[in-house]
Formats: structure tokens, sequence, C-alpha cells
């Protein structure tokens, strides 16, 4: 795979529409943006929703704990309007009606699995039938967490994902952690990176994807340092860079 985009929309495109709802993937392409980076969350009774919260209450008219809630109680939240009221009513995705809507929309996907560590023989296993089933061009994937153990169990699932370790700083063993789940990129906080780590990362043969930059100021020296893409609240800010591909 190759990654065809510089800008990744996060939670679709959070800065300009409530983050991880549809409205939000629409809002990412209407952007200019190719891919967006949606998380994934397991619920009761099975359910995988587009969430990235612990609790409901900052992103909805619910309170709670999120693992806790039962779909057809997702299903009834509004996670729109604390966005702004021309959002009430948008719904929690489940990861089946995201996966449709960004297929429909002809993006490609970054899946941010997100769990408690508990959890992750309960998410894993289950988010990867449901890309077997319902996701038609693995080129257009990329999975990526910050629990390795998560993208161990990806690996050890296989179906040729590309397989994405995710860091807010960077570790010692970053590249023992890449081997360990032959990985397509890291993927970390634009703040935390360095000179070295990039052209380190670089070396060693792998992508390097920078989280959540909105200015573009602040990423400038990162494009030389050998960054491949960004991923941003809103794709608007890397416009300059569409024609690049
Ligand atoms: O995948 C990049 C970014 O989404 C990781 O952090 O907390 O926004 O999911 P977070
Ligand atoms: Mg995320």
């Amino acid at each position: 795979m190759e990654l065809k985009t510089k800008v990744i929309g996060h939670r679709g495109a959070a800065l300009l529409a409530p983050e991880n709802t549809l409205a939000s993937i629409r809002a990412a392409a209407n952007a200019g943006a190719s891919w967006v980076e949606i998380d994934v969350y397991a619920i009761a009774e099975g359910g995988l929703i587009i969430f990235h919260d612990d609790q409901l209450d900052r992103c909805t008219d619910g309170q709670g704990i999120t693992k806790e809630a039962r779909p057809t109680d997702i299903a009834q939240l509004d996670a729109g309007s604390h966005f702004s009221a021309d959002f009430a009513g948008e719904r929690i995705p489940t990861l089946l009606e995201a996966l449709e809507c960004i297929q429909s929309l002809g993006l490609s996907l970054n899946l941010e699995i997100k769990h408690d560590t508990a959890d992750v023989e309960v998410i894993v296993p289950a988010v990867m039938a449901m890309l077997r089933d319902h996701w038609h061009d693995n080129d257009k994937l990329m999975i990526s967490s910050f629990n390795l153990a998560a993208l161990q169990l990806c690996y050890d699932i296989g179906d040729q994902r590309h397989l994405a370790p995710l860091y807010e700083i960077i570790p010692e063993d970053w590249a023992e952690q890449l081997a360990s789940v032959k990985a397509y990129s890291l993927n970390c906080d634009y703040l935390n990176l360095t000179q070295a780590h990039a052209k380190a990362i670089k070396a060693a043969g792998y992508r390097l994807l920078c989280y959540t930059a909105n200015d573009a100021e602040a990423v400038a020296d990162h494009w030389q340092w050998g960054m491949d893409a960004v991923i941003t609240d809103d794709p608007t800010r890397f416009a300059f860079l569409s024609n690049q591909d």
C-alpha cells in the first residue's frame, strides 16, 4: 500500500462537524481529505461503535460508562448538539454504518482501536470480522492503536492488514515494537517528534504519520523530516497539499 494522501481527517473532521459521526466523515470528504481517522469502541452486547471517550458525557446527551451501554441505548443518543444546534439529532454510528459511509464516499480509512487492555480479546476479533465482511479494499485501510497487544492480535488474525502503532511519546524500543507487528507506519504526536526520531523511522523503512496538527505552520519542519501524512481536525488547513499526492 502506498499512502496516496498527505492529509487525514481526525475523528472525521472534528473541527468542522461533531467528531466521529457520519456528518464528520462527510465533512472530511467535503474538505478534501481522502482518508479519515475514526475511533472504534466496544460496548455491551457485542456492539461496535465509533466513539472516542470512556464516558458518554462529553460528546452526547447521555451519561455513564461507554463500554457498559447497550446498542439500543446508544442509538437514542444525540451526538451532535454538543458541537452545535445545526447537528442536533446526529447519532453515534455503528462501525458497520461508518464502513458503509466511508466506502460510499470513496475514502480510505485509518481505524483506531480503543479499548481497555482487558478487552483486547473481545474487540479485536469482532473488529477484524466486521472488516473482513464489510471492508472491500485492504489497500485503503490502516489499523492503529496505542495498545500494541491489540495490534499483535490483529497481526495474528492476519488478513494482510496495514498496522500502525500509535505513540504519544515514542518509546526507546519502537523499532522492536514495530517489527513485532510488521508495521506499515508509526503514528505519533507531532509535538513530541524529533528530527532524529523521524530520520530513524524513515531509515527503517516505515511511513511516518503525525497527529493532531491543526496549524500547518506547526508541522512545517516535519515534512522536511520525512513526515508522510498529517492527521488533522480540519483538512481545509492543509488544502495546499492536495495537488502533491
Ligand atoms: O490516531 C491519531 C489520534 O486519533 C490518536 O489520539 O486520542 O485522538 O484518538 P486520539
Ligand atoms: Mg483516534
